[in-house]
């Protein structure tokens, strides 16, 4: 199976759960990159009012990939506006086969697991699972043994 993981990672926790994902299934990966990084508040507030932020070139066909893997950290609970984005600016996601994950400090509530998998399932996409990597389970390692899970998802 050809996958994208197509990440935003702002302090770089998201894009070692992403290497390690790309380590065992060879999957090609995508920055998502903002434009601009506003201050704290900034970001907050984009999250939690579902905000787009401009983002720079990144692979957003996905033609030529059987299934695409959207990563990000939790934001106020949500999604940061350059994912909300790049969701907007998919392009040939019909019939294919998707997962996510997300990362954050906690393992309080979040919604930004759901909002990525709505986004998806209503633009046709098939969902194969999901995972939330907390920074304890980064600082513990466990996030390997997740990984090496959530991947056999994506074996043929
Ligand atoms: C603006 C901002 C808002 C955050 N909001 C939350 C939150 O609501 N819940 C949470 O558990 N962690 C929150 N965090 C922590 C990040 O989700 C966590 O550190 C994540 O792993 C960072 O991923 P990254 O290094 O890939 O950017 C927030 C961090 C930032 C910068």
């Amino acid at each position: 199976m050809k996958i994208l993981i197509a990440c935003y990672s702002y302090t770089g926790n998201t894009l070692k759960v992403a290497e390690e994902f790309q380590k065992i299934t060879d999957a090609d990966l995508t920055r998502i990159d903002p434009v601009k990084n506003g201050f704290y508040l900034l970001k907050i507030w984009g999250a939690l009012r579902e905000h787009r932020a401009e983002i720079n070139p990144c692979q957003t066909d996905i033609m030529d990939y059987d299934s695409l893997v959207v990563c990000c950290p939790v934001w106020a609970g949500k999604t940061p506006a350059g994912i909300n984005q790049y969701l907007d600016d998919l392009k040939n996601i019909k019939g294919r086969k998707f997962g996510v994950f997300v990362t954050m400090k906690g393992s309080g509530n979040q919604k930004a697991a759901q909002q990525i998998r709505e986004n998806l399932t209503e633009g046709g996409m098939e969902f194969l699972g999901q995972m939330i990597v907390t920074e304890a389970d980064l600082k513990s390692g466990k996030y390997k043994e997740m990984v090496e899970f959530f991947a056999k998802k994506f074996q043929d």
